[in-house]
């Protein structure tokens, strides 16, 4: 299976969300890595879910406090990107935690989000990159 690598071509310019971007790959890498577990327990992926989850909306919830701090001209359509996301996961979510097949579930969840997120980086993040320099954020 493989697994979401954050390179420096990845980097939003920005020290506090490139962290969050990587924290954020490495739950999805762990999420996938229970899934190949032979061992692993409905519980053990159930909490991995939820913390990917958890942490996915905590990062974009930093990026929207950032927008309104800023006043970033671009936020209502990423954020409107965002929303579309959250949607989905919370969709993700639920249906693992109601369905028998958790780790199938699991898998897709860790996948869409790694793989949304790679994409969110590359274009609507990209946009804000040299608007949050410009404001001396580093
Ligand atoms: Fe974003």
């Amino acid at each position: 299976m493989n697994k979401f690598v954050w390179t420096i071509k990845n980097s939003v310019k920005n020290s506090t969300i490139d962290e969050q971007h990587q924290m954020f790959f490495r739950i999805a890498n762990s999420l996938l890595d229970l899934t190949e577990r032979d061992d692993v327990t409905r519980e053990e992926m159930m909490i991995k879910v939820s913390e990917l989850g958890n942490y996915a909306f905590y990062h974009l919830g930093t990026e929207e406090v950032m927008f309104d701090t800023y006043d970033y001209p671009e936020k209502i359509a990423h954020i409107k990107s965002h929303n579309a996301f959250r949607e989905a996961v919370n969709k993700m979510m639920l249906e693992a935690r109601e369905g028998n097949n958790t780790k199938e579930l699991a898998e897709k969840m860790a996948n869409f989000a790694g793989d949304w997120l790679m994409n969110h980086i590359a274009v609507s993040d990209q946009h804000y990159a040299d608007f949050f320099v410009s404001k001396g954020l580093k």
